[in-house]
């Protein structure tokens, strides 16, 4: 394979075996793979549903355009523009301010991968339940893989028997084992693993979605998808919302495309990187959408509770009252979310694995180990399966109440905080015409003076709009003493809804801390080197 960097004149002592993408196919299948993900099947489908269907897939579209596209076009430029992963990469162009957000970003980003692995382990669950108990009559708790309970199916109880019992402990040990071995050697067992669950997902979407819309019925739901409704167009909340799901599905504000970017030979063409990877997220989630809004409307099913429980509760549900090949289609669905999160766990883990080669010169098993070892235990506790509410108050479980938690503040705030700072630093500390004018060196479509203006005044006053508008939410109910979470039975388990956010804010900052201040030996200063490409 001929190493596009040996003949670049500013090659420096961290570059050496970072490894680097054996094709151009291989960097847009790992990074629509990593984009493709959880959000896509899980979230995106409930939150259109949330906000009313029509109502939400129209912003959706202008939070492509408006923030997602700029965003991701900004991420694949800084990362191949310095061989680094976000942090050095940042600390390279705009100084060691840019590292602390670096930092804070991927620390923010482990918090948010214990929980994706945890609800991954779960549909991992899911699937091997398929084959076994769960499409059978009367699944309920406790949850037994392989045995047939006697009433009929019923995917909620089935879903609440599992996590009471250990059994998502081995699986989220198991997804852990399996996103560390892919990235054993880098890019070289990524590309192997994206080549082959990429487009099979692509491939049980589209049997799925066959499957959904040729339903008696069917069809309404798609109808419903794509009605336009202008009183949700109207609701400031469904904006936050489709900015928001935006960030998180193109996989944007957590250091993973810059790493996947660092890989990239110099001549990268980022604009037309970006319109690939992010029209085949999108696409792959207007066609989730339609799978799963044909079976709701098909099967009147109505998709009550949290965000889980569309695809956890809902589908399973219709799969089960499908004429033929039931289990095979439960078992599909679930594979294709595991395969699908699988892919975005790995890219989530890589980012944080390539910043601390990156910054400290260990090597790929000892940074994948560093961190693993957090990761497990934190997935672990999110899994835990200790009744807090037998009442299923705030979900019931231990685990599930920390994620809540977690995924509330930790998701919440992190990527479009990230997303705003990195705007602020690359438009206005780095100038956002000479970064434009970097990237247009390599790119077919030139980037006009518009994107400036986006980078430097649009995207960063509607990230901090959003983010205001939740603190002051977030705010308003602490003060009235409702903060967030639910209230529990056991005293002290009341105290979670403080203490999470606690630990994440200040874990995230002492980490943010500690990695700017550690000096990297023979890595070319800060600022001087953006004047190099
Ligand atoms: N984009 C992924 C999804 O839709 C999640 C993700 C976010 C992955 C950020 C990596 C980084 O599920």
């Amino acid at each position: 394979m001929p190493d596009s960097r040996r003949h670049d004149d500013t090659v420096t002592p961290g570059d050496a075996g970072r490894g680097a993408w054996k094709s151009k196919l291989g960097f847009i299948l790992a990074a629509s793979g990593s984009a493709i993900g959880l959000g896509n099947l899980v979230f995106f489908a409930s939150n259109a549903y949330q906000f009313g269907g029509g109502a939400f897939y129209f912003p959706y579209l202008i939070a492509l355009f408006v923030l997602g596209l700029p965003v991701m076009v900004l991420e694949f430029a800084t990362g191949t523009m310095t061989r680094r992963s976000l942090p050095m990469a940042l600390r390279r162009l705009v100084g060691a301010r840019g590292e602390y957000v670096g930092w804070w970003s991927l620390s923010s980003a482990l918090f948010i991968t214990m929980y994706y692995i945890t609800i991954l382990g779960w549909a991992l669950c899911m699937m091997v339940g398929a084959l076994g108990g769960l499409f059978a009559p009367g699944a309920t708790a406790p949850f037994t893989p392989f045995e047939s309970p006697s009433e009929g199916p019923n995917a909620t109880a089935y879903f609440f028997g599992l996590i009471v019992t250990y059994w998502p402990l081995l699986a989220v040990v198991t997804v852990w084992a399996a996103t560390v071995w892919a990235l054993s050697r880098g890019t070289e067992t990524i590309e192997r693993v994206v080549r082959v669950c990429v487009p099979l997902m692509w491939l049980f979407m589209i049997v799925l979605i066959i499957r959904g819309v040729t339903l008696p019925g069917g069809v309404d739901g798609v109808l419903f998808l794509f009605t336009p409704a202008v009183d949700g167009i109207l609701d400031v909340s469904v904006w936050k919302g489709a900015f928001s799901q935006m960030f998180f599905s193109l996989s944007l504000g957590l250091g993973t495309m810059t790493a996947y970017a660092s890989y990239l030979p110099k001549n990268a063409d980022h604009v037309n990187n970006s319109l690939l990877v992010s029209f085949m997220n999108c696409g792959f989630e207007y066609l989730a959408g339609i799978a799963i809004f044909a079976m709701l409307f098909a099967f009147s099913l109505n998709p009550v509770g949290g965000t889980l429980s569309l695809s956890f509760f809902v589908i399973p549900q219709g799969i089960a009252a499908f004429p033929f090949w039931v289990k095979a289609f439960g078992f599909m669905f679930f594979l294709l979310v595991v395969l699908a999160g699988l892919t975005s766990a790995i890219s989530l883990v890589e980012g944080m694995t390539s910043a601390l080669v990156d910054k400290l010169r260990v090597s790929r098993a000892k940074a994948l180990a560093m961190v693993a070892t957090p990761g497990v235990i934190g997935s672990v506790m999110t899994a835990l399966p200790f009744v807090v509410d037998p009442d299923l108050g705030g979900n019931g479980t231990f685990g599930l109440n920390l994620l809540d938690i977690l995924d509330h503040w930790a998701f919440g705030y992190s990527l479009l905080t990230v997303g705003f700072l990195e705007c602020l630093l690359l438009g206005w500390v780095l100038g956002a015409s000479r970064l434009r004018a970097a990237i247009n060196e390599h790119s077919k479509f030139q980037l006009g003076a518009w994107f400036d203006v986006q980078i430097k005044f649009v995207v960063p006053a509607l990230l901090l709009t959003v983010i205001v508008l939740n603190l002051w939410t977030d705010l308003s109910n602490a003060f009235s003493g409702a903060a967030y979470g639910a209230t529990y039975p056991l005293a002290w388990a009341n105290w979670l809804p403080t203490v999470v956010p606690v630990v994440w804010l200040g874990g995230t900052l002492i980490v943010a801390y500690v990695f700017t201040n550690r000096p990297t030996p023979d890595e070319p200063e800060g600022v001087a080197v953006a004047t190099k490409f």
